[in-house]
């Protein structure tokens, strides 16, 4: 079996939440048809979108720019966990009646805003153009071949 080595921790923990949210939603979603009930069709959405959409993406970041600062994706790690499980509950008990736990989804959309934010900051600091080292060649540059090994090509 071919194996991804050497997943930054925040890429493995947003992968393996990212699967275990899209079973758990989809599950919903199956339950919810075959009972013919689609109340809890916004928290199966919510579910499907931040937890198994979102996590995965976070994830394949930072599979793939491994250089990502990981303190700081850890703690876009722990605000979109916090943030997904208090949405999850606050709307699930905002669609089924029990008022009291609107303000539960009102802090967990902050933790939730709160991760993108600290995700956004790490794209940016990630994507920033600095100067190449000296020896360092990019796509796209030209490369200058000397005569003698340019006759070997
Ligand atoms: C086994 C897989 C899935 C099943 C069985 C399923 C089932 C359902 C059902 C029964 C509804 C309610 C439809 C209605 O209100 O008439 C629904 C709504 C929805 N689903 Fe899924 N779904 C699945 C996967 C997904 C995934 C992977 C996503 C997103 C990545 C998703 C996103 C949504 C959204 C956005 C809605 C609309 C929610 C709303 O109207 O509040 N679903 N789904």
């Amino acid at each position: 079996m071919t194996e991804i080595r050497h997943i930054p921790l925040p890429g493995r923990l947003f992968l393996r939440t990212a699967v275990l949210t899209g079973l758990a939603g989809m599950v919903l979603g199956i339950v919810m048809g075959a009972r013919h009930d689609f109340t809890l069709a916004p928290v199966h959405a919510h579910v499907n979108l931040l937890g198994w959409v979102s996590m995965f993406l976070f994830a394949a970041y930072y599979i793939i720019v491994p250089g990502a600062d990981r303190r700081l994706a850890l703690w876009q790690y722990g605000a979109s966990l916090i943030g997904l499980v208090m949405m999850t509950i606050g709307i699930g008990g905002s669609v089924t009646g029990r008022e009291a736990l609107v303000p539960v989804a009102i802090f967990g959309s902050l933790f939730t805003v709160a991760s993108m934010l600290i995700f956004t900051w790490i794209v940016f600091d990630t994507t920033r153009a600095r100067p190449a080292s000296p020896g360092e060649t990019r796509p796209g540059d030209t490369v200058a071949v000397p005569q003698d090994a340019a006759h070997a090509l």
